[in-house]
């Protein structure tokens, strides 16, 4: 038993989010060269992904296909295991990541020191706020020109709306760029730019010693010197609880493409990063250190193969010890189920595993069993709460093409569904059905999907729509007056539940006005 716990409190699982080129790839990667994990910069992937840009879907699909392997990355760090949950690049599969984001534990937001925080960090981070995830704060790139590190800070606490702290401080910045000191741990870092070597630091608890001059220059010295009595003076010492909670994100700057400042940066984080936390079931709260296995399905990841219909499921081990050829209930289903090749991914080998422990993943292979958010246990009811879906931001109507393939269509689409791809609504005027997405993409993604994986046709009618909110009240006499007099506009969801779909940001506005005891949910969970 007391096994088990070490197993369980040495996990530390997370996720690293960032507006597309801050460097997040950079960073993954020089954090698996510190775990061993990796020898050579370069070796994690290509990112063609977001570089091919919007057009060529088919070059994204393929690349996804080829980032399975780094859909979870463990490795080993002294006495820790790291497991990285790998999120896409591109935004138009933004909800991929908003799904990934339920199964991590903790999070590291890259920020570019030249462009600030972008719209895809702000986004990301709303889920985290949503989540109450604890994140930490990795500015990058100081070896180019940038802002002002005290802009940054102000910038980051003002949009992403959580309180911050410094605790690393650069000494300048671009070409005058000479290192950071770490204020956690009390050293000098100074900066050698190459890339594949772990920098050497300087013990250096006060910051007073004129030997300071020696290795910054007087002006950079003095400078350090009022900047960190600045930080001391304006932001209080930095308090864990607080990060725990989710409402206090510390800060660290440096280089990722130069591996500078990252050593220091994943000290702290598996220092001070939760171990696996208890998860929110309908029935009750989950602990990790109960005895019986429970996990969900986040991520269910297609194979392309039109010969192979078979898909790979991502399960987040929330509680006990996942064993390989056990029996697990598929809870959805009822039905008992073995899985006798689970892989996983260990520096950066995929292989099977026999046994895995709360805050891993497991990859079970499947043919169409699984949907988003299921649960497996070892007998008990359970639903694990928490996969929300959010609301679209873009929407078509879907029709069949070919008369004589409708059951092949509706079952495609049904499929496709489960698997995350898109949202699908029912209007309730004209009973036709709408699909939701948060790119352009997934619209040609499904197109094709059907077509090759299932042999149906569809096409794309335009609708214009501005939002998709699911609705609530506590008077079952007010919803049902919005529901008559807001007809036109009501549509319901997979789960059968109701959704109001604005055609403008007016007419939410005006519903939402005239409707005070209506509640406008953005994501399907509230
Ligand atoms: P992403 O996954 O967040 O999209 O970003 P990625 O790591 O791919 O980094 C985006 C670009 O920024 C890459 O350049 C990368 O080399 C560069 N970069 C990352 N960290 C740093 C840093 O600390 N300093 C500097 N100067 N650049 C950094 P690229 O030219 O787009 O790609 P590549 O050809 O260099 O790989």
């Amino acid at each position: 038993m007391g096994n088990f716990i070490e197993e369980i409190n040495r996990r530390r699982t997370f996720a690293i989010i960032s507006h597309p080129d801050a460097g997040k790839t950079t960073l993954t990667e020089k954090l698996l060269l510190f775990g061993g994990a990796i020898h050579i910069a370069g070796a994690v992937k290509s990112n063609k992904i977001k570089k091919t840009a919007t057009s060529d879907w088919m070059e994204i699909e393929k690349q996804r296909g080829i980032s399975v392997a780094t859909s979870v990355m463990g490795f080993e760090y002294e006495q820790y295991k790291i497991n990285i949950l790998d999120t896409p690049g591109h935004q138009d599969f933004a909800e991929d990541t908003y799904r990934t984001l339920t199964a991590v534990d903790s999070v590291i937001i890259v920020v570019d020191v030249a462009k600030g925080v972008e719209m895809q960090t702000r986004k990301l981070m709303e889920v985290c706020r949503m989540r109450k995830t604890p994140v930490i704060i990795f500015v990058n790139k100081l070896d180019r020109e940038g802002r002002d590190p005290f802009d940054i800070l102000d910038e980051l606490e003002s949009e992403l709306k959580i309180a911050v702290r410094p605790l690393s401080w650069p000494i300048n910045i671009g070409q005058r760029f000479k290192g950071v000191y770490n204020i956690y741990e009390k050293n000098l870092n100074l900066y050698t730019p190459s890339k594949q070597v772990v920098t050497e630091s300087v013990e250096f608890r006060d910051i007073d010693n004129p030997e300071l001059e020696s290795y910054i220059g007087q002006s950079d010295a003095e400078k350090l010197r009022a900047d960190l009595e600045l930080i001391n003076g304006v932001y209080p010492e930095f308090d864990k609880a607080e990060y725990l909670k989710g409402n206090l994100a510390p800060v660290f700057f440096g280089s990722a493409l130069n591996n500078f400042g990252v050593k220091e940066l994943l000290d702290c984080f598996v220092e001070i990063a939760p171990s696996p936390k208890p998860v929110n079931a309908l029935e009750r709260e989950v602990r990790p250190e109960e005895e019986k296995f429970t996990g969900f399905v986040f991520k269910i990841h297609a194979n392309m193969d039109p010969n192979h219909r078979s898909c790979i499921a991502f399960v987040k081990i929330c509680s006990g010890k996942f064993v390989r050829n056990e029996n697990y209930k598929h809870v959805r289903s009822g039905k008992m189920m073995r899985f006798s090749s689970p892989t996983a991914f260990m520096a950066q080998k995929k292989s099977v595993v026999d046994e895995a422990y709360p805050g891993d993943i497991v990859g079970l292979p499947d043919t169409g069993n699984f949907k988003i958010g299921d649960t497996l246990t070892q007998g008990e009811e359970l639903h694990f709460k928490g996969l929300p879906s959010f609301s679209p931001e873009m929407f078509k109507y879907i029709e069949n093409n070919d008369p004589m393939k409708t059951k092949q269509l509706n079952k495609g689409i049904d499929q496709l569904m489960d698997e995350g791809v898109a949202q699908s609504f029912i209007s309730q005027y004209n009973n036709r059905r709408i699909i939701g997405t948060v790119g352009q993409l997934q619209f040609e993604v499904i197109q094709y999907r059907l077509l090759h994986e299932y042999g149906a046709q569809c096409k794309w009618e335009p609708i214009s729509l501005y939002k998709a909110c699911w609705i609530e009240c506590d008077d079952e006499g007010v919803l049902d007056n919005f529901k008559k007099r807001k007809h036109q506009y009501m549509a319901k969801d997979r789960e059968g539940r109701d959704v109001f779909m604005a055609d403008s940001s007016y007419v939410l506005q005006m519903a939402q006005t005239d409707f005070p005891e209506i509640k406008f949910h953005f994501t399907s969970e509230f």
